[in-house]
């Protein structure tokens, strides 16, 4: 296909739910421009309006108002936080600081997904947790009176970090952490400093002290890197033209994926860049490119974690094997992508295989043809539309509706970087 036009992406994921949480605490009304309106950030918004906070209705090209109470208040229902392991994860954090129980839950892929990582360190901070079916949800959280926490992190996770950081906010307390392998994504911090908080970073640990008073706000959300990536890999596959994808946020704790396809033979160029609310925004061109295979090694997986099933259908065009190295993370997504990137990959004809907890997908020429089952997974589905995008191919996809989780109208949007070939 050729590909043409400039588009635009829905907002930042990360961010939406970030500035939906700190306008729920700020003690006034904030405005919010480009928000999400995907599904995950809806559950983000209903949640909070269970907490106590007035947020307008969450629709395209609309600013959201929220209208936001310093201290949330005890909700009267279960905290249904649908899909969405943000939402959850960050909530136990805020809400391990206020005096109150509330219990969450989530759909079937939420409710198996760990939560320990983030109670057990809210824990010793002194929440207190219920749970009712093993390491997942539902849960009972107990806030309370928190204590200082310096905590070695497991893995390198924004939600864990978010969760703590958020703890000391709701809490008052300081809050020290190392992440193992690599920075995870740092919207939370940046926000946190834009509110007069100290966040620094002292000897390879990230240090909170609770320092700043959250206020009511005004944020434009950027593009969402990750839901560019999946358009950034179908012009990437094209066989001719330029896309260019605007307004994209390109913190470079996001944008890893870029440094992995440049090395893969296609430079993705970066054009009027600017900075909105303390986050690097840019247009994204791209051109079609002829990829060859690249490691990608540990201390980047941290930085490109969402877009690993779209660089793995990447691979699977490229000449040579690529090899993920040390991706286990993926086990724990919005399903067990690591098993089912293999999987999908071998069903449309591709190689590829686990060794321990490395990922290995080895590059053709013969045009995919296969039937992918994603397990409703939002970013399976969109990375092998996109890998059907691709000159004879052939893959069906058992359900395309989960890309709303993050990318509302993804169908369209991918059919519409399309260009006729005499165009
Ligand atoms: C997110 C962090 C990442 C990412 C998720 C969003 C966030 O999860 O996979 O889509 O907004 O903090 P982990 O931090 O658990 O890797």
């Amino acid at each position: 296909m050729r590909v043409g036009g400039t588009v635009r992406v829905p907002g930042d994921k990360s961010i939406t739910h970030r500035a939906l949480l700190f306008g729920a605490l700020a003690g006034g009304t904030s405005h919010v421009g480009g928000a999400l309106t995907s599904l995950d950030a809806r559950s983000t918004a209903r949640v909070l309006r269970q907490l106590g906070a007035e947020i307008s209705p969450l629709r395209p090209g609309r600013v959201v108002a929220i209208r936001g109470r310093r201290r949330l208040a005890r909700p009267t229902a279960v905290l249904d936080c649908g899909n969405s392991g943000t939402t959850t994860r960050l909530l136990l954090g805020l809400l391990s600081g206020h005096r109150f129980s509330a219990t969450l839950t989530g759909d079937a892929s939420l409710r198996g997904r760990p939560m320990r990582r983030v109670t057990g360190p809210l824990g010793r901070m002194g929440a207190r947790f219920i749970e009712h079916r093993g390491d997942g949800l539902p849960l009972t959280v107990r806030g309370g009176p928190l204590t200082p926490l310096r905590y070695e992190m497991p893995v390198s996770s924004a939600q864990i970090k978010s969760a703590l950081l958020l703890a000391g906010v709701a809490g008052n307390v300081e809050v020290e952490l190392l992440e193992p392998h690599g920075r995870s994504r740092d919207h939370t911090e940046r926000l946190l400093r834009a509110f007069g908080y100290q966040v620094m970073e002292r000897e390879g640990w990230i240090v909170f002290r609770p320092s700043g008073r959250l206020e009511p706000f005004e944020i434009q959300v950027p593009g969402d890197p990750s839901s560019a990536a999946f358009l950034v890999g179908a012009a990437v596959l094209a066989e001719a033209g330029e896309l260019r994808v605007a307004q994209v946020g390109v913190n470079p704790t996001r944008t890893g994926f870029l440094g992995v396809l440049a090395r893969m033979g296609a430079t993705v160029d970066l054009v009027e860049g600017t900075e909105q609310f303390g986050e690097p925004v840019a247009d994204l061109l791209i051109r079609p490119a002829e990829l060859r295979a690249t490691e990608v090694r540990p201390a980047e997986i941290a930085a490109l974690i969402d877009e690993i099933p779209l660089l793995a259908v990447l691979a699977s065009r490229a000449e040579g094997t690529t090899v993920f190295r040390q991706v286990g993370e993926l086990r724990v997504k919005e399903s067990d992508r690591l098993r089912l990137i293999a999987e999908n990959l071998r069903s449309v004809g591709s190689r590829s295989e686990i060794s321990g907890d490395d990922l290995y997908v080895e590059g053709g020429r013969a045009a995919p043809r296969g039937r992918v089952r994603t397990a409703a997974d939002h970013r399976l589905a969109m990375a092998f539309a996109v890998l059907g995008t691709v000159p004879g191919a052939r893959v069906s996809i058992d359900d395309l509706t989960s890309a709303a989780v993050s990318f509302p109208n993804f169908p369209e949007t991918l059919r519409g970087i399309r260009r006729r070939e005499s165009a």
